[in-house]
């Protein structure tokens, strides 16, 4: 049975949409945990030269991609490559969807965690040493790690089983603007502090020495991350547009929507650091140990708080469902499933495949797979700094020279701008594989810059 595809009701509603996926833990928690770890300034530099020439260009393919062919990530492989072997890359993805949502749950668990700790008015009083250490003793609880890991999983589950203009469009028209305003007012807060020159100056004064090739790949996998590229959720949301969208126009709202709250999440947190003596490199747990501090001093910290969490969770789950929506879209226009059964199956496969990250803390501490790290952090090394920029140069390749011409100047028709066009052209053929091609044979130590 052919069904017609469900189309976004209206193109702000797209813009949203791609902006919620976009917009989530990406910024909030990891963006500024890694530029903390990997020298601040310097970072975000690379960080915004990446999301320019390499995710702009590769968020207008893969919505291309997805608008031409219809179709999931796998499908729109099959059908628009002239050669069987595309397939493959659609493939990564499905298993990057999988991969990274495995743990992704389990830091969305986290907050679900904050938002009941703040509700409880549990930061209210404490120090900032006291409340750095709620969360390492959350860390220590395998079981309410595996609870909470599960309850936003299901809650993701559920939002996709019931597909995806119904579902998706609705949350985010709403939840996007609150959030941006509450985020908003944490900023103007966090600039008064007394760590706030310190902060602005660690995040946007660059400090040369600091570049490594270690740091430039971890620049350009958060880009990947944080705009939701390199396995094909942008090829999903695509293929939902009608081809009366500028799809350059809207790839360029979200890329500014998304590094707008990225650089927000920076704001509010480090001078946060700076006022507290916290320690910029705390590693993913940066984010839970300064934001609290900050909602503690705040006047009503306890309900802006409280309802900071929870739009922080629906953030996630927009950002989550749209990683569920690869894999499960995979087995339903491939294999035909029904989107319930595929809704929750893969779901259910996802919840045991992270449980091992949720105990990574605990019980399971002491087992390390790459580089003396633990499941959690490994998978997410690996997931975004090569899973993601992997699919992303095929991804890149794919469009710039084997989609046939007649598909790219679709761009064209819908008062997309020709010289625009033609530069976008240069920069996805050209630009953008080399940049990512080099930045990964330098990190391998093939070649030296
Ligand atoms: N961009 C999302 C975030 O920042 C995460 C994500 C990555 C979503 C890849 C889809 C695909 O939280």
């Amino acid at each position: 049975m052919n069904r017609p595809r469900e189309l976004w009701m209206t193109r702000i509603g797209f813009v949203f949409a791609a902006a919620g996926s976009a917009i989530g833990l990406g910024n909030l928690w990891r963006f500024p945990y890694i530029a903390g770890t990997y020298g601040g300034g310097a970072f975000v530099l690379i960080y915004l030269l990446a999301v320019i020439a390499i995710g702009l260009p590769i968020m207008v393919a893969e919505l291309l991609i997805g608008r031409s062919a219809q179709l999931s990530p796998v499908g729109a492989f099959t059908r628009l490559g002239k050669n069987k072997w595309w397939k493959i890359v659609g493939w990564l993805g499905v298993a990057s969807g999988f991969v990274i949502l495995s743990y992704y749950c389990v830091v969305g668990g986290w907050i679900i965690d904050y938002i009941v700790k703040s509700s409880l008015n549990l930061f209210h009083g404490r120090s900032p040493a006291e409340i750095e250490g709620m969360f390492d003793i959350l860390l220590k609880n395998p079981l309410l790690l595996v609870f909470y890991h599960a309850l936003f999983l299901l809650l993701t589950t559920y939002i996709v089983s019931r597909g995806i203009s119904m579902g998706i469009e609705r949350w985010n028209n709403i939840l996007i603007p609150v959030l941006f305003g509450l985020l908003l007012l944490l900023t103007i807060n966090s600039l008064f502090s007394p760590g706030a020159r310190e902060g602005i100056k660690f995040l946007f004064h660059p400090d040369f020495s600091k570049i490594t090739p270690a740091a430039i790949l971890e620049a350009m996998g958060q880009a990947f991350f944080s705009l939701s590229l390199g396995m094909g959720a942008m090829i999903t949301y695509g293929s939902y547009l009608d081809r009366d969208t500028n799809l350059m126009n809207s790839a360029a709202e979200v890329c500014v929507l998304d590094t707008i709250v990225a650089l927000m999440g920076g704001m509010i947190i480090f001078p946060v650091v700076f006022s507290y003596g916290l320690a910029p490199s705390a590693g993913p747990g940066l984010f839970f140990k300064t934001l609290p501090v900050a909602f503690s001093f705040l006047p009503g910290g306890r309900l802006v708080a409280t309802l900071f969490f929870i739009l922080l969770v629906f953030a996630a789950v927009t950002s989550a469902i749209s990683l569920l929506e690869v894999v499960v879209s995979y087995f339903i226009d491939e294999r035909k499933w029904g989107r319930k059964k595929a809704a929750f199956l893969v779901g259910f496969a996802i919840f045991l495949f992270g449980v091992p990250s949720a105990l990574s803390s605990n019980l399971l501490k002491d087992v390390t797979l790459l580089k003396g790290m633990n499941i959690f952090s490994s998978l997410d090394f690996l997931a975004t700094n090569y899973m993601l920029t992997i699919g992303g140069l095929l991804i890149a390749l794919f469009c710039g020279w084997f989609l046939s011409r007649k598909t790219m100047e679709e761009m064209t028709i819908n008062g997309n701008n020709l010289f625009l066009y033609r530069i976008w052209r240069f920069v996805i053929r050209y630009i953008t594989p080399l940049a990512v091609l080099l930045v990964l044979l330098q990190k391998t130590g093939i070649i030296a810059i």
